[in-house]
């Protein structure tokens, strides 16, 4: 909570799972800008988990909430606050994911959108969103962390644009209900390990907010470990923890297959810091060919299709392997969905077999 006493009844009885059904825990009042966020599978790893000898390695799957993206949890409680405050226009600079989602809830609640993208760095598929959705959409020279500076310019300009990227408390609100959510699902329990990939920062910070109010409010009695993921092209935050480093050195020209956390300057990286730090975790960085092979993994082990960025929890357990006791509860977020991000699949038409009649077709598919 940004503010008051702790909350009660933070779990109602019945009611279906959603980001709404936490209100008590959240700053917000009134009628909720909703689209049906949160409320998302926790699965259990059936074929990944027992490769690593982890017998309850579980795969939350946020790619599941309305717009395919753990952001919907955050936006929603965001435009709820923006719609009471009087908010016009909504803006934010994306990776991709927050300005589908910010599309989807201002056209929800009756808003306009703008969204500032780095040119030529964003999925296809989450641009095809926010256009969709009606979103005034600019680019900018540069890459997310350009774009981003210029969208707290705009904002501090004119006070028609209403900021919500997650430095907007309200976005980390809404995002925390993750932890309340994960807790609830496995019977009131507490993960030992949450992994979750590391981008801005703003998540790994609500994730530890929302586990952190659940001891402070006396529901549960242990906090979990988190494990931040970085690409490896793109890891200030990792390379700050392995070298011991008090602080995050801004890297220039991140680069990493994984677009939605190709952030060389993280505006969060003191809260991640003080979660890791806090938890007793730890951050870490995983190669591309990693992300990548774990995408796959993902898809035909687990049949979860996640975008890159969505696959690095899972790429990090070979590095975690031996770090984690097996016994441990582990909770892998799978942050989105893998349709929007299409790129990064190397498939072809043109290149898949044709069948021109019914023999064809049974030699071809015969296994
Ligand atoms: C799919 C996905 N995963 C992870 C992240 C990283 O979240 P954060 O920037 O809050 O660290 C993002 C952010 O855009 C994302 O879209």
């Amino acid at each position: 909570m940004i503010k008051g006493p702790p909350p009660t009844d933070i779990f109602p009885r019945g009611g279906s799972p959603s980001v709404f059904r936490y209100m008590s825990a959240l700053p917000v009042r009134g009628e909720p800008v909703s689209l049906g966020e949160g409320g998302t599978p926790l699965l259990a790893s059936r074929r990944i988990g027992p490769s690593f000898g982890l017998r309850d390695l579980y795969i939350k799957n946020e790619g599941q909430n309305p717009t395919g993206s753990f952001k919907d949890r955050g936006m929603a409680v965001a435009v709820t606050a923006a719609r009471r405050s009087g908010a016009r226009v909504l803006v934010c600079a994306s990776t991709g994911n927050t300005s589908a989602s910010l599309a989807a809830y201002a056209s929800r609640a009756g808003l306009e959108s703008a969204v500032v993208i780095p040119d030529g760095k964003v999925a296809q598929g989450k641009l095809t969103q926010a256009v969709a959705y009606g979103a005034k959409v600019v680019r900018v020279a540069g890459g997310f962390d350009d774009a981003l500076k210029m969208t707290l310019r705009l904002v501090a300009r004119s006070r028609v644009f209403y900021p919500v990227n997650s430095i907007n408390p309200y976005r980390i609100e809404g995002q925390k209900t993750v932890s309340l959510e994960v807790y609830e699902q496995l019977g009131r329990k507490v993960p030992d390990y949450v992994v979750l990939p590391v981008g801005n920062a703003g998540n790994i910070s609500a994730v530890w907010k929302g586990f952190r109010e659940l001891k402070a409010w006396g529901v549960a009695d242990g906090l979990p470990r988190l494990v931040g993921v970085q690409a490896a092209g793109a890891a200030p935050i990792a390379e700050a923890y392995s070298k011991g480093l008090g602080s995050v050195r801004p890297w220039e020209n991140p680069e990493t297959v994984a677009s939605a956390i190709r952030i060389g300057n993280p505006v969060s990286w003191k809260k991640a810091q003080a979660a890791v730090r806090e938890s007793g975790g730890m951050v870490v960085a995983v190669e591309d060919r990693e992300i990548v092979r774990a995408r796959e993994e993902m898809s035909r082990k687990e049949g979860v299709f996640v975008e890159a960025a969505s696959a690095a929890p899972v790429a990090a357990l070979k590095l975690l392997d031996g770090m984690i006791p097996k016994d441990s509860t582990v909770v892998c977020i799978a942050t989105g969905t893998g349709l929007k991000d299409q790129e990064a699949v190397d498939w072809k038409m043109d290149s898949m077999p044709l069948a021109s009649d019914d023999d064809s077709l049974a030699r071809l598919l015969s296994p």
